[in-house]
């Protein structure tokens, strides 16, 4: 590997928003065919930085200086994402980005060719993007819509854009965060043979194992500063906790519980869900108190329909459907949080949050009927303000004020926004969707650790997660979900759940 050649430069980035410090003064070089893995905690600066790689925001100083085609270090025009663009930068972005009314096909092309050469250039297109996904091991269905694709298939599209694009530095912000661990090992592979021709990746993550697994270097920011960088031949995880929050973090103790009575009963459920594809065939699944049932898949298969049930999104078709031994007749997501059911959403962006209103009325939403949220069609400002002072502090929500778009946190704190609302109704049953999804290890700690403690309390749990070193460590018992069916794991080593996962019978 040419790991001595320059590609990139970044040189004393600083960034404020407001009173927030974002970047101070970080440093960072990236060399040819080099792995660069960028980590830090939730709102620690990660984002913010690559963005100003990608001209999305012009740093208040600081300047970046990129290899040229011609084999010079010239300065980045900042602020403009064609001229990074056309410096070769790529970025897979943590949220997504796509036109949901188009197809995956039509989405790869879009921002790298005309739109009139679109029919003239697509089969061209479409057999360089087969190549790619041969080569990757990352597939898509091209002719779908966009909308129709699950979270896990949007995110490999992202990617393929970028590799479309034939970008000489990719930057991907939490890449594997809606990816399966052999999705993302396949992926990290043929990232690595991407590198022995000359890519040089930066990529931001919260999952230690594929840091330590796949990257060259490591870069740790903290509070916006780097605070650290190791070649990974001499990082542990210890090492990497220790820089990331400067102590060591704990593990959550676990006690043995004895169950009690169902919280929820799915008996023979089948459901079609609306526009998602796998279907739930004849279910049946019982949650008790004092126990978290974990479900392992690889997502798109039939997870969606199993969370919307469960939220009041969707109907059985047919079979039945208890919550605390009551049969229920009427879905709705109202009716389920009147029977107790609190939800963490898969997709916090969308179903999560309303990004336009503020922390402080993200925090009551869920509470709009309370007389002290809301009196005879008043908002009582005073009381909310103080709810969102109290849970800011009890859930370490940082961002920049209660009163700020909630838009504007970083997407660890938007999670942590919701448990607080979640965790504050105290519910009977959970329906934990991801819950710790694009987590610092600080933040995901924090969650078990919630989740845990509502398991004591009595709560039951559905934890639905791709993560299936979070389904080992948290679940009581585990499920695995194929093509809507779903299975109770006898034998739980991480082998046995893996291939039932791809499908295979136990
Ligand atoms: N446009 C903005 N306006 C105001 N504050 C912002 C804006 N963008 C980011 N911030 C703040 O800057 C800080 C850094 O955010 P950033 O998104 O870079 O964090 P991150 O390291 O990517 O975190 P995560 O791991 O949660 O994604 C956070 O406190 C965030 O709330
Ligand atoms: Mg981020």
């Amino acid at each position: 590997m040419m790991k001595n050649t320059r590609v990139l430069s970044l040189e004393n980035i600083s960034k404020r928003f407001g009173s927030v410090v974002a970047n101070n003064s970080v440093n960072i070089d990236l060399y040819r065919g080099e792995v660069l893995a960028l980590l830090g905690e939730n709102g620690a600066g990660k984002t913010t930085l690559m963005n100003m790689l990608f001209g999305h925001y012009i740093p208040d100083s600081g300047s970046i200086d990129v290899l040229s085609y011609e084999g010079q270090m010239e300065p980045l025009t900042l602020g403009h994402p064609q001229a990074s663009l056309d410096a070769g930068i790529g970025m897979v972005h943590q949220h997504f980005t796509l036109a949901e009314n188009l197809s995956v096909l039509e989405n790869i092309l879009l921002g790298s060719e005309k739109i009139w050469a679109w029919r003239h250039n697509r089969s061209n297109a479409r057999d360089k993007i087969t190549k790619i996904m041969n080569r990757t091991g990352l597939s898509a269905p091209l002719d779908e819509e966009v909308g129709k694709l699950t979270v896990g298939e949007r995110q490999r599209v992202e990617i393929l854009k970028a590799l479309y694009q034939e970008v000489k530095i990719l930057v991907l912000d939490e890449p594997t965060a809606v990816l399966t661990p052999q999705e993302a090992d396949t992926l990290f592979e043929n990232i690595t043979a991407m590198t022995k021709d000359g890519l040089s990746v930066i990529f931001i993550s919260h999952k230690l194992r594929e840091v330590l697994a796949f990257s060259n270097r490591i870069a740790v920011l903290r509070h916006g500063k780097k605070v650290g960088e190791i070649p990974t031949s001499e990082a542990n995880e210890r090492v990497i906790a220790r820089m990331m929050v400067g102590e060591e973090t704990i593990e959550n103790p676990r006690k043995k519980m004895k169950i009690g009575s169902p919280v929820l009963q799915l008996n023979g459920v089948s459901s079609k869900g609306d526009s998602t594809r796998t279907s739930l065939n004849r279910t049946n699944l019982t949650i008790h108190k004092h126990e978290i049932v974990g479900v392992a898949g690889v997502s798109g298969n039939g997870q969606s329909v199993l969370a919307k049930l469960i939220s009041g999104l969707a109907e059985p078709d047919s079979g039945e459907l208890l919550i605390d031994g009551k049969n229920i007749k009427y879905f709705s997501p109202k009716e389920m949080q009147s029977l107790g059911v609190g939800r963490i959403p898969e997709d916090r962006h969308h179903d999560g949050v309303i990004s336009a209103m503020s922390v402080a009325e993200n925090l009551i939403i869920e509470r709009l009927h309370d007389k002290d949220v809301n009196n005879k069609g008043f908002l009582q400002n005073k009381s909310i303000k103080k709810n969102a002072e109290e849970l800011i502090e009890k859930y370490d929500i940082r961002g920049p004020g209660i009163d700020a778009n909630t838009a504007l946190l970083s997407g660890g704190n938007i999670q942590k926004l919701i448990l607080a609302r979640v965790f504050e109704c105290m519910p009977n049953l959970i329906l934990a969707n991801q819950p710790t999804r694009g987590l610092d290890l600080g933040a995901a700690n924090e969650v078990a650790r919630r989740l845990l403690e509502a398991r004591t309390r009595g709560a039951g749990i559905l934890l639905i997660s791709e993560d299936l070193d979070e389904i080992l460590e948290l679940s009581d018992r585990i499920m695995v979900i194929h093509d809507g069916s779903l299975t109770e794991a006898i034998d739980v080593s991480r082998e046995a759940i893996g291939l039932m996962m791809a499908g295979e019978k136990a």
